[in-house]
């Protein structure tokens, strides 16, 4: 049987710190759904359109990660895909507070089980939110992302 995960997001952009997540992920599957979420109430920098093409362009040398926008309830999407499991990176306590949340309601709704990665050490402070700040205000975060995500980023924040 095909194993299949699910790691969800909002991608505004993807981060090393996602695509670490993903490459982990991809060893401990068969298939790996990055499902983009296209229609939640934050504001975002990128359109859904725009933050799927940036991570099927950062996932192209990952053969197991498919990247798939979402809308509705996560746990509705789970279940059309036949995933297993939700998997996600946690940073920090506050992460964690947030995601256990998440995952024991999304438990509740349809039973489904959601695994816990820990960031790698050199990538435990890396956010999409932190890396736009900072990127705005003219620092420079291209450690953190892929160069033509990085590049796309500047050019954003420029206007
Ligand atoms: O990048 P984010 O903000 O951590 O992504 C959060 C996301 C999209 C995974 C979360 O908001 C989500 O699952 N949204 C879908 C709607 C839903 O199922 N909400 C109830 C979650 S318990």
């Amino acid at each position: 049987m095909m194993r299949r995960v699910v790691c969800p997001g909002s991608f505004d952009p993807v981060t090393l710190g996602h695509l670490d997540i993903f490459g982990r992920a991809s060893e401990l599957f068969d298939e790996v759904v990055v499902a983009v979420g296209v229609n939640v109430a934050k504001q975002r920098l990128f359109t859904a359109d725009e933050r799927i093409e940036m991570l099927r362009e950062a996932c192209a040398d990952l053969p197991s990660v498919r990247v798939v926008g979402f809308d509705g309830l996560l746990t509705d999407f789970c279940a059309d895909q036949g995933a297993v499991a939700i998997l996600k990176g946690v940073r920090s306590t506050s992460d964690l507070d947030f995601e256990r949340q998440m995952a024991q309601m999304n438990a509740h709704l349809t039973g489904i089980q959601t695994i816990f990665l820990p960031a790698s050490s050199a990538l435990g402070f890396v956010s999409s939110s932190l890396l736009k700040e900072v990127a705005q205000l003219g620092g420079d975060v291209s450690a953190f992302l892929p160069d033509f995500v990085n590049e796309r980023l500047i050019a954003r924040l420029r206007g």
